[in-house]
């Protein structure tokens, strides 16, 4: 058999064996995160607004559940949280005097036709900017969308970029107002260096500048993203460089880190040499921002994985998982040099289905607090905590098997906030470790804590997302139905706790 025809057949088979399940209920199946009905999903593509939809491309293999064959899949919504599938957008190459992966990239609006791709066309169209990955290098390829981002016609002049380079990829081009043109962040892994390129049609690219190597390195940079934030408190904005590394995160595999500082046009300037990471948890990498939104926010989606181990994780039959969005700001921080990146999730209360707990309440060593979902292993919980000197907080988020992921604060260590997701047994791998926790101290003794909690994901984030843990996690025995609040060594006061089921986006 041809490999192109058992790929066929494996796909096939993938088909025929999901009808026993039915799809969006499998065990380990989210419900209100994204991730593809079948198949491998990894880096989130192509984020843009347009004309009131929002589009999500990915990198996807629609053949196997493993990377291979990329091209990018396709799905759209118009409030950012209820996806609808399309046909794949831009597929793999496999014929023709050039052929390639289709690899990570992003999408712009050229409302202008200033690449003159859109002649008559009123308001523009969508201009993917991608990585072709061929068998000897890696170039960089522009496509246009004369039907609103369903399909997309090659440009002729292709590639817009290429240095020959095996390793050369993830464009990230957005408009540059003061500038008049677009501007492209590039990865050069191996050289631990963004590129930046300009151009005035997309198609014409001019070099401008180089940024790194610089912070973590790791074996290769990926990902590159370049935007402006708020910055909290003022009317100001501030450039943000994030970076994904991969591998050689601090706490092993993928991550991804950023620099605050300055874009002129040309060069982006550090404010200081400081990199600091977007997660301490293992599962948020390739992070995009999405281009064109409605009043300049900047709104990020990160894949709830590591390479380390994506290949492997135990659900079927896809593999890969989206973070809620997630909108990002900057806060100067007391207790840190410079700004921090602040992430706060998109708001799920139309998703809200019973309200598990609201209210106030103590929690002493011996007298836990046990809140059940009602039903449902898909909710969020938002509190404030109140410890003392000494002691713990565990909440223990348990089906009724003896699986648990705990999110915990420790006063006995400077207020420091933890996830073990150790007692779990649905996957066992030696990448996969159990325990993550804050890099910075919390010495006031209120901890703000807002937790997404949905089947194998977990999404926390500290002080209104100052630090974030995205973790997947996996319950051999059935997910998540319950959550135990448990003190230790000293009495907490739950000044707040709000807690809601909800609903799934996929029924
Ligand atoms: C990051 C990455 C990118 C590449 C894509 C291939 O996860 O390795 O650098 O474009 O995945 O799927």
């Amino acid at each position: 058999m041809k490999k192109q025809s058992l790929l066929l057949a494996s796909a096939f088979l993938l088909a025929v064996s999901t009808v026993a399940q039915p799809l969006y209920d499998e065990p380990y199946r989210p419900q209100y995160h994204f991730s593809p009905a079948t198949h491998f999903m990894n880096d989130p593509n192509g984020l843009v607004f347009f004309k009131g939809i929002w589009h999500l491309y990915y990198q996807y293999n629609p053949l196997e559940l493993v990377a291979g064959h990329q091209a990018w899949g396709h799905a759209v919504s118009t409030d950012l949280l209820h996806w609808k599938h399309l046909p794949i957008a831009i597929p793999e190459m496999t014929s023709g005097p050039v052929t390639g992966q289709i690899f990570t990239g992003s999408a712009v609006v050229d409302n202008n036709n200033t690449s003159g791709f859109f002649n008559g066309v009123p308001g523009g169209g969508l201009v993917a900017i991608y990585t072709l990955n061929e068998p000897t290098k890696e170039v960089q390829n522009v496509a246009y969308s004369l039907d609103g981002g369903t399909s997309y016609i090659e440009y002729k002049g292709n590639p817009v970029l290429d240095l020959q380079n095996p390793n050369f990829r993830d464009p990230k081009v957005f408009w540059y107002a003061p500038g008049h043109s677009w501007i492209m962040a590039v990865a050069l892994p191996r050289a631990h260096q963004v590129l930046f390129y300009g151009s005035s049609d997309l198609k014409n690219w001019s070099f401008l500048s180089a940024f790194g190597p610089a912070g973590i390195e790791g074996f290769q940079y990926e990902c590159p993203n370049l935007f402006q934030v708020p910055v909290q408190g003022t009317n100001d904005k501030k450039w943000v460089l994030v970076v994904a590394i991969n591998p050689g995160a601090p706490v092993g595999g993928s991550i991804n880190e950023y620099f605050v500082g300055n874009f002129d046009g040309t060069t982006f300037t550090a404010d200081d040499g400081v990199a600091r990471l977007m997660d301490f948890g293992k599962d948020f990498y390739a992070v995009q921002t999405y281009n064109n939104t409605p009043n300049g926010e900047a709104i990020a989606v990160g894949w709830m994985s590591n390479w380390q181990y994506t290949q492997d994780v135990p659900t079927f039959p896809w593999r890969g998982v989206f973070t809620v969005p997630r909108f990002l700001s900057l806060r100067q921080n007391p207790t840190q040099t410079g700004a921090v990146l602040v992430q706060t999730p998109l708001s799920l209360s139309s998703l809200r289905d019973k309200t598990l707990f609201n209210g106030a309440t103590t929690i002493s060593p011996d007298s836990p607090l046990t809140i059940s979902s009602q039903g449902s292993s898909s909710f969020e919980f938002r509190t404030t905590v109140v410890g003392g000197d000494k002691g713990r907080l565990n909440i223990n988020i348990r089906n009724g098997a003896g699986e648990q992921v705990t999110v915990g604060v420790d006063w006995d260590h400077d207020g420091q906030v933890y996830v073990n997701r150790g007692q779990t047994a649905g996957f066992s791998n030696p990448y996969f470790t159990n325990d993550f926790s804050t890099w910075e101290s919390n010495l006031d003794h209120s901890i703000e804590l807002h937790a997404l909690v949905d089947r194998s994901v977990l999404e926390v984030f500290v002080d209104d997302g100052v630090q974030v843990c995205t973790s997947s996690f996996f319950m051999r025995n059935g997910p998540p139905t319950e959550m135990q609040w448990q003190a230790e060594n000293s009495t907490v006061l739950v000044e707040h706790l709000e807690a809601y089921s909800l609903k799934s986006i996929w029924r």
